[in-house]
């Protein structure tokens, strides 16, 4: 089953999500597949390794939970032209205290360094076992030899060590998608459970991160939690070693860089621009999490009306909440603050022709998503934490008239790579007011020279360089390819 592109006989992703959902049509089960980061990173390392629907060889295996469209239709196995997906089933509780409980309501709150959101309750790690345990039955039965699986973010830490005990010689790959923080953080898990995770991870072969600092913070607690010895990037193990490495984690350029240039996507900014009126617009669009910054970069711009009566009626906020978790009391609470802001800011400085925030809490399509990032004159983007940070790098790719002005959090792991962005402390609420001044007022001259700097860095390090370099370490951290080629 190998060839000289692809030494590996499949890729077999496992995430907590599946790469799409199911719908009911009348002519039958529609599959709609996802448009997130990873899917599209993830058929591009499968393009590079020969194995897309094009090249007739076999497609990517997926494994992740069933979500209630997929539970309806009770399959074992759903294929579309590019995935073939195996769904984990798992009863109602068991997801809820794993997904909503130890991974939504623990780890993502204490990695993005929101500890006192943090609940630690003995229930969501049993839960957080037991499905890591029911994912690790569905790679037993899908898994052969010399497939090189994949696993996926922080809803599978445990994963990669049940299956290294499962299947000694698997190649694993492992992609931390979020902040590791550092060890302080780390610590506050109760001893056992830090002692899994950190273990669980080291069954991989390589364990990838979005940036150094996170590396460092990784080692750090692997040190502190397991006292291994470490050699620069390589945790050795008694009988094999891990490498922990940075891979930022990219967009495909091209996709946004020519979809923005399509007649529905010219239509919809000229009419988006239209109906807006104001000769500014700033825009920001995130997935509903206290961890954005939301509520913050909403009293920025508070401060810049405040202090710049003179953009009254000359500048629209088109601010867009995608739905997401919204049964998680953080969650709820943040949309309600969210929209309390929104409402007192407008009823503050709105006028009966003017509304200085647009705000709307639903998804955009993929066309309307790329209008806004070309309609704007600003990005504004202020996340408290986040890993990476995806949007800020959509929106550079889509402005090939080099023109716009990006404000970006230093605490989003792209700020590591875009230091020709306006980069705030996002609680800082009045260096966010005076980076919207001076975005506003920045001479066109100086906009093309900032966005020509980091569309060059986004287009050279895109998805498909993030996905090369990780297969690359992953090459020569095992023995697998060279047993495989030699059979
Ligand atoms: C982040 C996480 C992903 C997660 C996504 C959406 O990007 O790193 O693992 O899938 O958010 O969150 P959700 O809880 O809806 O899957």
């Amino acid at each position: 089953m190998t060839n000289a592109k692809n030494p590996y006989n499949r890729l077999l992703i496992v995430a907590n999500r599946l790469p799409f959902s199911a719908k009911q049509t009348a002519e039958g089960t529609e599959l709609i597949q996802s448009a997130g980061g990873l899917v599209s990173a993830v058929l591009s390392m499968a393009e590079q390794m020969g194995q897309s629907a094009s090249d007739q060889t076999p497609k990517i295996h997926w494994i992740g939970y069933a979500d209630a469209s997929v539970r309806e239709l009770g399959a074992t196995a759903l294929e579309n032209d590019n995935f073939v997906a195996h769904p984990v089933y798992m009863d109602d509780t068991t997801y809820k205290e794993y997904y909503e409980g130890f991974c939504n309501d623990l780890i993502w709150p204490l990695f993005h360094y929101f500890p006192s959101f943090a609940s630690f309750q003995d229930s969501y790690f049993e839960r957080y076992q037991q499905a890591n345990g029911l994912f690790l039955e569905k790679v037993r039965e899908i898994a052969r030899p010399g497939d090189l699986i994949w696993i996926h973010d922080f809803q599978l830490m445990l994963l990669p060590d049940l299956v290294r005990q499962a299947i000694p010689d698997a190649l694993i790959g492992y992609f931390f998608h979020i902040p590791f923080p550092t060890y302080e953080i780390v610590k506050l898990l109760p001893r056992t459970w830090r002692q899994a995770l950190v273990n669980g991870l080291l069954g991989a072969n390589v364990i990838g991160f979005h940036t150094a600092d996170y590396v460092q913070h990784f080692l750090q607690s692997v040190t502190e939690v397991l006292s291994l010895p470490i050699l620069g990037h390589r945790i050795v193990l008694p009988d094999r070693s891990v490498i922990a490495g940075d891979f930022p984690i990219s967009v495909d350029f091209n996709k946004f860089n020519m979809g923005a240039r399509t007649s529905a996507v010219l239509d919809t900014r000229n009419r988006f621009r239209d109906e807006l009126r104001t000769p500014k617009i700033i825009f920001s669009v995130d997935r509903l999490d206290y961890a954005k910054g939301i509520t913050y970069r909403l009293q920025g711009y508070e401060r810049f009306l405040v202090q710049n009566p003179e953009w009254h009626n000359k500048i629209t906020f088109v601010m867009t909440v995608v739905p997401s978790r919204d049964q998680i009391p953080h969650y709820q609470e943040i949309k309600r603050e969210i929209e309390e802001t929104v409402g007192r800011l407008n009823g503050l400085f709105g006028t009966i022709g003017w509304r200085p925030i647009v705000y709307s809490y639903m998804s955009l399509s993929f066309t309307e998503l790329l209008a806004l990032y070309t309609a704007c004159d600003v990005a504004l983007i202020t996340p408290i934490r986040d890993g990476m940070n995806l949007v800020c790098k959509e929106f550079i790719a889509t402005r090939s008239d080099d023109q716009g002005v990006l404000i970006l959090s230093e605490f989003a792991g792209a700020a590591q790579e875009l230091n020709d962005a306006l980069l705030i402390n996002p609680t800082d609420t009045q260096e966010v007011a005076d980076a919207i001044q001076q975005a506003v007022s920045m001479p066109a001259a100086e906009q093309a020279e900032r966005m020509q700097v980091m569309r060059r860095h986004i287009q050279n390090h895109n998805v498909f360089r993030w996905s090369h370099q990780f297969l690359t370490v992953l090459d020569e951290n095992t023995t697998l390819k060279t047993s495989i080629e030699t059979d």
